[in-house]
């Protein structure tokens, strides 16, 4: 299978506001083909360390043959929830940064047998880690009912045609099951009005991804847990591509100051500048918010 290369957003930035000691340790929760672990990387000294997670076997794969001979890592399959234990594991006391860049990789979404993606045919899957997820995007969509799948549309895709997605759904499996992605992907565009650019199964295959995979559980659990082994002045700088990430990532850093536990870096969360939205479509929607551990 070729491996594509994710290009990384904000990089320069995420280097610029996490790495504040070359010789520190960092943790790139979500390290997908390391692309940011390489800026990283750049800045890091020669005794600096950098811990790279990634849930997805073909990513871990395709880092340890990236990184090989390179004395400054430790790559592991692991989800960046394990934050604490994966720190205590490695006998450290603390760490100086964690990075979490959301969502899904250019491999996962090109890589058509994964199912992420309504462009490409595949499976209907949608899962980062078998291991993690007991519950594929098929197994929504051909045993929930109505009222369960509505609510994962509205929920986790702000769908405001999730009613009608539901039970276009219901009527097509009573036929048969909806087995691939372009087949769900037709299903939604009969009832889903199109409208400006994007395509009228986004919202809905975004709902699913967040859903099987526990999204929302997963980032305030990875937060928290990172934020317990950070040290003092240590940050977490977290990216977002959608509205309902950015809301919830917002919402946990802003509890934790509340709790004292540290305070936010810029207020309103940094952007990628023109330059880099011209240059990569991806950067458009993203959003950065970085907390800073008391
Ligand atoms: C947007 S991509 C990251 C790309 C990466 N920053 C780069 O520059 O190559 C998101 C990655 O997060 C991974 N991921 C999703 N949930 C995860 C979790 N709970 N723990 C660790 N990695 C996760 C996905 O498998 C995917 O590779």
């Amino acid at each position: 299978m070729v491996y594509t290369e994710h290009v990384p957003v904000l990089a320069n930035e995420v280097v610029e506001y996490l790495i504040k000691r070359p010789s520190g340790v960092y943790i790139d929760g979500t390290a997908g083909s390391g692309g940011h672990s390489r800026y990283i990387l750049h800045k890091l000294a020669p005794d600096g360390l950098l811990i790279m997670l990634d849930v997805d076997e073909d990513a871990i794969a395709f880092l340890k043959k990236q990184f090989t001979g390179e004395p400054r890592v430790e790559i592991i399959h692991s989800s960046y929830t394990e934050i604490p234990h994966i720190v205590r594991n490695l006998n450290l006391s603390s760490v100086d940064g964690v990075l979490l860049d959301l969502g899904v990789s250019t491999h996962q979404v090109y890589e058509g047998s994964r199912g992420f993606s309504f462009m490409r045919e595949g499976p209907l899957d949608m899962r980062f880690s078998k291991d993690i997820s007991p519950v594929s995007a098929y197994d929504v969509v051909n045993t929930y009912g109505r009222e369960k799948l509505a609510n994962i549309f509205r929920i986790y895709g702000e769908e405001p045609y999730a009613e009608e997605v539901a039970d276009a759904i219901i009527r097509y499996r009573s036929g048969k099951p909806i087995e691939t992605t372009l087949e769900l992907a037709e299903i939604v565009a009969g009832v889903v009005p199109h409208s400006g650019k994007k395509h009228p199964a986004t919202r809905v295959f975004q709902a699913l991804r967040i859903y099987v995979n526990k999204e929302f559980d997963n980032i305030e659990k990875g937060i928290r847990g990172a934020v317990d082994v950070l040290s003092s002045g240590g940050r977490i700088g977290v990216i977002t591509y959608h509205s309902l990430e950015d809301k919830l990532v917002k919402n946990i850093f802003s509890e934790l100051k509340h709790q004292g536990l540290g305070r936010v870096v810029k207020k309103h969360g940094i952007r990628p500048k023109w330059s880099e939205i011209q240059a990569n479509r991806k950067a458009r929607s993203a959003i950065m918010r970085i907390f800073e551990k008391r």
